[in-house]
């Protein structure tokens, strides 16, 4: 245990930081293992704090503090006190002063990726949430806000280039093949938007005019070496900035806006203001180097850090608590923008993929935490599925309320009351309120309330009066630390499918004309009923059409109903929605066979649906290929929720799609033909569509007895000329055990080993095979050249993916998955607590697995929560999984 358990920070506790800072000077002289920041900070105390008296507190971490000087004065050690996360000056003026200190940090020696550091040869910075203390003793809260003048001074062989944020004002020689050059960024901003980068980078620059007819220079700085790979991001960056104007009347405030990729990066990417940083992953794409899913995320990537500026930047947040405040809502915005550039149903269909495959499982576990948490120890352990995707869902409920234009005019209150602030989720809930006419009173509780609400339906159909009756209730499950919950507003969208397949016309009680023929019901209490009248004839209710609230929903409906919707509705989420019920409620019987040795059924009616889909003349690829998709191994080990065996689940998949491969294999060879894409790749989602269904017939037709599977999937692997059809065949060759498998990953390797995007590919299809031995051969990887555990992208790829995403190998009988978990998340412990805090998470469902199971995981979670001199990071996940 640890000789002090670290204190968690509580929401009810806030108050304005005691001082102002009003300007910011930081003059860096980089090196990499002593990089000497002189920092110069306009201050006073802050009106605005009840605090008039006592000392001055900086945050500051892993610095090595030189001179401290108050206007101007050097100030003896008796003047201030040291420990390892702050600087305290016991007195200051009572008016406006000026605070000098200099500091030093070793970047060279930065593995956790936080503050300043080193990414193969660039300085970069991270300073979201708190790294900002890691450069300079700051006060370093996001309602802390000020204007920045960064000098940069760095070695001109070395680090030809130095940015940071704002406008470039000055620059210069000085002595020793050095040279600096001076930024000012005129937008207040707090700390953890502040951004430095330096190196031997090269750049592609285009230009954007924005609505008002400003010119604005766009940057992207890569590694020399790929500039060839910076079109697609730069081109998705255009079509953000133009999309934030016309849908939001947002324009770009600065002179220019840079981009960088670095390769060793924590997470996805960082809005800091004008000068965003990106994991290269999703910056750098080509056609044989990306896959469509690439070229996919670095469009939305580049859309989310972009809009930040408004959400995020202009209006940043009181504290971290307020966090979903910009980023549920830039969410939000970015799965609007992705809607808007490709298919919407399909991006609603794998956004709640994602909500249920993350989110539903967090809220469902000792994780489980509010869209607002009220407490946290460590906030990286924040960044969270809730916070991020359910945060964005309930910003898309609001959406939904008000409908498309006064939901925008509540967002134009929300930019005009408080552009310039660090706002709270309250601001932005009465700014919507008022700008849309909304009540939002009962809906705050989505803020407050942890846990997936679970809403029940049930109709009833009367021949004689033609009215359908539809009643709802809804209850949610406690969650850690919240016994009992108050009743949601949830707005259900509603339609009722006649026995023609056509929606009906609906009339509620009451009402005197039809309406629309869906219809967005508010259930607000623990049980309603609404009756809707002139139903000529029975229909199938489509009940939370488009998945208008992040809900579990069980409506009870007969397996025929769901084969009538997966055919017939006309929302399209509700027609992928059905057919994954029905294939689900097959499996969840075939692993109960597989455990009792009763046999189940066949399962003809998905089969007769792919049949159907693929043959049918007029299609949409993109939407085919999701629909005749299985619910994948997480999604079932969720939904039986105890007792989870893993390879009964693994049996019964394959053994569906082996069936259903023999069932339709003929409409999968000639789809898998007439889905072929000629001429010159493009990543749009025509193409990738096209590519996306092929590629789901390729999988089937992999399953189908015989080897017909191989030697298609062989002969693709040879001829693919893009990356995408590359990978898809090169994952379907890793779950069988054929020598074409080796040939395929050795070719790869050969291509590929000078790449480290591509490596990563390599590394996690290997991390996820179904095949026995997987696990020694991701051990054995671990010692590859190209792996190494200081960078994040290969942890993540050969590890993470390994524990999250092999569900059949991380619970291997023997518990070696777990123990070998366990091993890594304390080795990263000492290099990157953020990275390995984030692989522990794959122990979160360990109560719902099978009793032998669970002891082994109980075991190796209480040896890491039992390591003397954990991170915060891992110490927070490991004691609140245990609880
Ligand atoms: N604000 C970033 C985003 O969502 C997230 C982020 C990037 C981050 N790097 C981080 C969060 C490091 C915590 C730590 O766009
Ligand atoms: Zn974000």
């Amino acid at each position: 245990m640890r000789t002090e358990d670290p204190r968690p920070i509580r929401l009810k506790d806030y108050t304005p930081p005691a001082f102002a800072i009003d300007e910011a000077m930081l003059d860096i002289e980089l090196d990499p293992a002593r990089t000497r920041v002189h920092s110069t900070l306009k201050m006073r105390r802050n009106p605005a704090s009840k605090e008039t008296a006592g000392p001055l507190v900086l945050d500051g971490e892993k610095l090595k503090l030189l001179e401290v000087r108050i206007d101007g004065e050097l100030l003896g050690p008796n003047r201030y006190s040291v420990d390892g996360e702050h600087l305290t000056i016991h007195e200051v003026p009572e008016g406006k002063f000026t605070l000098e200190t200099v500091t030093t940090c070793a970047p060279e020696e930065n593995t956790a990726l936080t503050g300043l550091y080193l990414s193969d040869g660039i300085y970069c910075t991270q300073c979201e949430a708190e790294g900002f203390r890691r450069i300079a003793y700051y006060l370093d809260r996001p309602d802390a806000m000020t204007v920045f003048r960064t000098r940069i001074t760095g070695d001109r062989k070395k680090t030809p280039v130095l940015l940071s944020n704002g406008n470039p004002v000055k620059s210069g020689k000085t002595k020793d093949g050095r040279h600096f050059v001076e930024w000012h960024d005129p937008f207040p901003k707090p700390a953890y938007l502040f951004a430095l980068v330096a190196g031997d980078l090269a750049h592609v620059e285009d230009k954007f005019v924005t609505m008002s007819g400003r010119e604005v220079t766009l940057r992207i700085f890569v590694e020399k070496g790929n500039e060839d790979r910076c079109a697609y991001a730069m081109e998705a960056l255009k079509r953000a900035m133009k999309w934030d104007e016309e849908r939001f009347g947002r324009e770009y405030d600065l002179d220019i806006f840079m981009i960088v990729a670095v390769s060793a990066f924590n997470m996805g990417a960082m809005e800091n203001k004008g000068l965003n940083v990106f994991n290269d992953k999703y910056i750098l794409a080509r056609p044989d180097t990306a896959t469509d899913a690439d070229y996919a995320a670095i469009e939305a990537i580049i859309a989310h850090e972009y809009f930040h500026n408004w959400t995020g930047n202009r209006i940043t947040c009181r504290d971290w608590f307020q966090l979903c405040l910009k980023e549920g809502l830039t969410v939000f915005r970015d799965q609007e923008f992705t809607s808007d550039m490709r298919s919407r149903p399909v991006k609603r269909i794998s956004d709640v993929r994602l909500l249920r495959a993350h989110q539903f499982p967090e809220d469902g576990g000792p994780l489980a935490h509010p869209v607002r948490p009220e407490s946290y120890i460590e906030i990286n352990n924040f960044y969270t599925a809730t916070v991020y995707e359910k945060g964005a869902e309930l910003c898309r409920m609001i959406h939904t309320m008000a409908g498309p234009k006064r939901f925008r005019k509540g967002m134009d209150l929300y930019f005009e009351r408080h552009d310039g602030e660090a706002a709270t989720v309250e601001n932005f809930l009465d700014a919507l309120a008022d700008g849309a006419k909304l009540d939002l009173t009962q809906f705050k509780r989505w803020y407050r309330q942890s846990g997936t609400p679970e809403v029940l339906a049930s109709g009833r159909y009367d021949a004689a009066r033609k009215t359908y009756t539809l009643k709802m209730s809804q209850v949610c499950q406690a969650t850690p630390g919240q016994p009992h919950k108050e009743p949601y507003h949830i707005p259900v969208a509603v339609g009722l499918v006649g026995p023609d397949g056509k929606d009906m016309a609906l009339t509620l009680d009451g009402e005197d004309k039809p309406g629309a023929k869906t219809r967005v019901l508010n259930l607000t209490e623990r049980e309603a009923t609404w009756r809707f009248r002139n139903v000529e004839a029975k229909p199938v209710p489509s009940l939370l059409r488009g998945f208008t609230a992040p809900v579990k929903l069980s409506a009870n409906l007969k397996e025929r109903d769901l084969v009538f919707l997966m055919r017939h509705d006309s929302d399209s989420f509700n027609r992928w929605e059905a057919a994954q019920r029905y294939a689900t409620g097959l499996l969840v019987a075939m692993v109960e066979a597989e455990k009792t040795g009763v046999p189940a059924r066949k399962g003809g009616a998905f089969a007769e649906m792919v049949n159907d889909l693929l043959t049918a003349k007029k299609i949409d690829p993109d939407f085919v290929a999701q629909i005749i998709l299985l619910p994948s191994e997480q999604t079932l080990a969720q939904i039986i929720g105890q007792e989870v065996d893993v390879d009964a689940i693994h049996a019964a998949r394959e053994r569906l799609r082996a069936s259903i491969a023999t069932q339709t294999k003929d409409a999968l060879l000639a789809a898998y033909t007439r889905m072929e894409v000629t001429g010159p790749y493009r990543p749009d989602a025509d193409h990738a569509g096209r590519r996306a269904l092929r590629n789901v017939c390729l999988g089937y037709l992999s399953a189908a007895p015989g080897d017909e599977g191989i030697a298609l999937a062989a002969g693709q692997f040879r001829t693919a000329d893009n990356m995408t059809d590359s990978i898809a065949a090169l994952s379907v060759l890793s779950n069988i055990d054929c020598p074409e498998r080796r040939e395929a990953l050795d070719a790869f390797h050969e291509r590929w080993k000078g790449d480290h995007l591509a490596m990563d590919k390599w590394f996690s299809i290997q991390a996820m095979s179904s095949l026995p031995g997987t696990l020694d051969e991701v051990k054995r990887l671990t010692g590859h050249p190209a792996f190494t555990m200081k960078n994040p992208n290969k942890v993540r790829a050969l590890i993470t993916n390994f524990a999250a995403a092999n569900q059949l190998h991380f619970h291997a009988k023997d518990g070696a998955g777990y123990r070998f978990i366990a091993d890594k998340v304390l080795e990263l412990d000492k290099l990157n607590p953020q990275v390995g805090a984030r692989m522990l998470g794959a122990f979160k469902s360990w109560r719902q697995t099978e009793p032998k199971r669970r002891k082994l995981m109980q075991k190796e979670l209480k040896r890491i929560a039992g390591t003397e001199g954990l991170s915060r990071d891992v110490y927070e996940i490991a004691t609140k999984t245990l609880a």
